[in-house]
């Protein structure tokens, strides 16, 4: 069981994002990627198809034997986690949670602003987390479907991100947020002019504390990987390569040598 590959499932190539993250973290562990190519993007979908998709995609994932499933893609986390726990058995993260206790740790003032795709925002998942687990934090939900096509474009600065970036993003200024998370797969790749913007806010990439989460989750149900060697990295895909690989190269800062469909 411990051999078993950790599995990754996005909406397309943005769950990279999280990939690498793990990969640094736990790099004796194998890993399999499913990017859900032919049916992106998720961010503009209903929660019943959005439900559909994820069950489909880690039924997949379940055929390849994973031993636990890391829900990469936020729009997936935010409107179809609750309902993959109940009803799969190996253990399930989204990314939700990882990015919301960050926020509550760093926030002095607590107003935290959080950016999505619109059904991330739209579903609230981030905003009632946040107020459950501190009702005194405020809470802003931005969505900001023109990042996911930018980042997707390789347009990752220059005027045309300021000025989409000032667009969805001077209502932060005004609601003098201090922190806000970058909800959305592809949004760490804006973080540098994220940040040049917002200026002194925290910026939340919750990729990172996903690993660890992962990391946490493999611990206590027994399941780390023990070995002493690099493990093996998969990628699938639902629909054609190509775009997906020079993407991955963006995404990942090296090329990926196999992409399955
Ligand atoms: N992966 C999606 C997310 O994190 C963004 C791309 C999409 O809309 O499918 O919400």
């Amino acid at each position: 069981m411990k051999d078993r590959a950790i599995g990754v499932f996005d909406s397309g190539v943005g769950g990279l994002t999280v990939l690498k993250e793990i990969e640094k973290l736990l790099p004796n562990e194998n890993i399999i990627y499913f990017g859900d190519t032919a049916r992106v993007p998720y961010g503009n979908k209903s929660k019943s198809t959005i439900i559909k998709f994820s069950t489909e995609n880690i039924l997949f994932l379940l055929k390849e034997k994973v031993k636990m499933v890391v829900v990469a893609c936020n729009t997936s986390s935010s409107l179809a986690l609750g309902y993959l726990k109940d009803i799969f058995k190996i253990p399930i993260i989204g990314v939700i949670e990882a990015g919301v206790n960050k926020a509550l740790t760093v926030s002095l003032n607590r107003r935290v602003g959080v950016i999505g795709t619109k059904s991330t925002i739209d579903s609230k998942s981030y905003q009632n987390l946040i107020k459950s687990k501190d009702k005194k934090t405020v809470v802003f939900g931005k969505s900001c479907p023109l990042f996911v096509p930018l980042v997707e474009e390789g347009l990752l600065k220059g005027a045309l991100v300021n000025k989409t970036i000032s667009l969805y993003l001077s209502r932060f200024i005004k609601d003098k947020v201090d922190t806000v998370i970058l909800g959305c797969t592809h949004y760490p790749l804006l973080k540098n002019p994220i940040s040049d913007y917002l200026k002194n806010v925290n910026i939340i990439d919750s990729a990172k504390e996903v690993a660890i989460h992962t990391k946490g989750v493999l611990a206590e149900n027994d399941l780390l990987n023990c070995k002493n060697i690099r493990g093996e990295k998969v990628f699938y895909v639902s629909d054609e390569t190509k775009n997906f690989a020079n993407l991955a190269k963006l995404f990942l800062k090296r090329s990926i040598k196999t992409i399955k469909l």
